[in-house]
């Protein structure tokens, strides 16, 4: 019998149901060409109920999405509802519930894509960012006080205990050593400012590395820094680690060193558990329904979802179809500029698998 995955899907709002669309189509083709079974079941979390029930997130949604292999989500955030709303009470609680703690996001321009890095080609941007996806400033550690007078006093705690930092750089050290690439894991962080919270990241890298990963060459790089290099030389990194919050941002930067918020994907991963793969970029509010949104970010988080599960040789298919599309076909990656519909990219990554 073949195998079968169950898997979750959250479509989401905006321009999130045409991309798992087309994310949907890929996958299917590669379930077909390499022998297995997807099971499909669709949530509808998002705005749109959230507008009609006043429920964010059912309680039970946790659970039941504990139930299944993985989950492919498209994009959360709607135009009507007040930020951090949605993002806090869907996105944000699935990760933590689900103890998603890496947020695994590549950054790797493929051929024919465009980069704004002045001389810099898929030879240069390669390397992946394993940023910690359970602590930091989204704790919701803090407060306000004295609100609305001169006095306001508000506190936002950047919060790590060792558990949380060890199983992050285990993640990122074994990640290192499975990627073959050039065996470098930089921590990025903030030693000569947030001295509690990167004493501690800077002496369990050193530590874990030291006893357990001597085959690992570790670098450190403040957090600006890293910014600046991620522009000059981004061909120096392999692996970089780092922290929840400055693993957003400074995945944006690579995201647009990628080609943009088309192309980016990323996998929410709990490695013991259920994990949740979404496109970086956001529901694209201005684009719903026009399908000339680019899905090749929601197609790779698809890539990424199936090596996740055990089907590299499919997810390398997939991958090779994608860059196959890049480098012959869509160029220009602005959304309602590809030169092709967000159906027909689907279609042209999906011929490619099947022939
Ligand atoms: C991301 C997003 C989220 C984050 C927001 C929407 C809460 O920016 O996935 O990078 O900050 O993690
Ligand atoms: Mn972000």
């Amino acid at each position: 019998m073949n195998k079968a995955y169950n898997i979750a899907v959250i479509p989401g709002d905006g321009t999130g149901p045409e991309v798992v669309r087309e994310a949907k189509k890929v996958l299917s083709a590669a379930a077909s060409k390499f022998g297995f079974k997807l099971n499909y079941e669709e949530f509808d979390f998002g705005g749109e109920r959230y507008l009609r029930t006043g429920e964010v997130l059912p309680d039970s949604a946790p659970e039941q999405l504990k139930k299944f292999d993985s989950i492919l989500l498209g994009a959360i955030g709607h135009p009507d509802v007040k930020p951090g709303i949605l993002e806090k009470g869907i996105l944000l609680r699935l990760r933590f519930e689900l103890d998603q703690y890496i947020n695994l996001r590549p950054v790797k321009l493929y051929p024919g894509v465009a980069t704004p890095l002045k001389d810099k080609g898929p030879e240069h941007i390669d390397y992946v960012v394993v940023r910690e996806n359970t602590g930091d400033v989204y704790t919701g550690s803090g407060g306000v006080t004295m609100k609305g007078t001169p006095h306001e006093i508000a506190v936002q705690n950047m919060v790590y205990s060792r558990m949380q930092v060890d199983r992050c750089l285990r993640y990122a050290f074994e990640y290192t050593r499975k990627r073959k690439k050039k065996n470098t894991l930089a921590l990025c962080g903030k030693t000569n400012v947030l001295t509690y919270v990167f004493d501690l990241w800077e002496r369990a890298f050193h530590e874990m590395g030291k006893a357990e990963y001597p085959d690992i060459v570790r670098e450190y790089y403040h957090v600006d820094a890293t910014c600046m290099w991620m522009v000059k030389n981004p061909e120096w990194f392999d692996v970089i680690v780092t922290t929840n919050m400055f693993g957003d941002i400074i995945t944006d930067l690579g995201a647009i060193t990628q080609g943009g918020m088309g192309i980016a994907a990323g996998g929410n991963i709990n490695p013991e558990g259920v994990s949740m793969f979404e496109p970086i970029g956001g529901s694209a509010p201005k684009y719903t329904g026009r399908n000339v949104i680019n899905p090749l970010a929601a197609i790779s988080c698809g890539a990424m979802m199936l090596d996740h599960l055990g089907e590299e040789r499919a997810a390398q298919s997939v991958e090779n179809a994608i860059m196959y599309v890049t480098a012959n076909k869509v160029k220009d990656l602005g959304a309602g500029k590809m030169g092709y519909s967000t159906s027909e990219v689907g279609d042209l990554v999906a011929d490619k698998i099947a022939n």
